[in-house]
């Protein structure tokens, strides 16, 4: 039997992306790849080590490395980081191995969920709720662009990742059966 298409999840910081993931991947039997922690185990440092040592410019380049080798395999749910979106070019090639859903999330909702998290660089220091806000309304075009949404704010992940799977599965069509449980 061929590899089902990959599922990825695009979205704001605090969108659920790694949460919602999970939850997928295990209700669609594929396997969970994080572009984050695949970055973090290539580089043998943190995000934020490398954007403070190498800069924003070096992390998007690795980010963009990665999601190349990742868009190569099948038959996995790969969260994305929020600033996959800036090169289009990772869209492309994600999109190409299959089904990319943008998990939405309120910038309030975003910004309960990730202050206080310190693997954040671009959230980082005191006015890291106003950075949010900037950063949000400049990529708001770019999740836009995704046609398939699904609600993250304010909902239970494994909500969440019911909606997700069930897009996925219409897509996908009869390859993608829920497993028996
Ligand atoms: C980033 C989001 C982060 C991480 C990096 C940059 C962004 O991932 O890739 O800190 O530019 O939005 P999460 O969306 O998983 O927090």
């Amino acid at each position: 039997m061929h590899a089902l298409p990959n599922l990825v999840l695009v979205g704001f910081m605090g969108s659920g992306k790694t949460s919602v993931g999970r939850i997928v991947a295990g209700e669609l039997g594929l396997r969970f790849v994080d572009l984050d922690q695949q970055i973090e185990e290539r580089e043998g440092v943190s995000i934020a080590r490398i954007f403070e040592t190498r800069g924003e410019e070096e992390f998007r380049r690795i980010e963009s490395e990665v999601a190349e080798e990742a868009a190569q395999s099948a038959g996995q749910v790969i969260a994305t980081g929020g600033g996959i979106v800036l090169r289009p070019v990772n869209l492309e090639r994600l999109g190409a191995s299959g089904v990319v859903v943008h998990l939405h999330v309120t910038p309030e909702c975003a910004w309960a969920r990730a202050r206080g998290h310190g693997h954040r660089p671009l959230l980082a220091g005191s006015d890291g709720e106003a950075r949010l806000r900037r950063l949000f309304v400049e990529r708001q075009p770019l999740y836009d662009i995704i046609p398939l949404s699904v609600e993250g704010s304010n909902r239970p992940p494994r909500q969440v990742a019911a909606d997700v799977a069930r897009i996925y599965r219409r897509r996908v069509g009869d390859a993608a059966k829920p497993r028996a449980s």
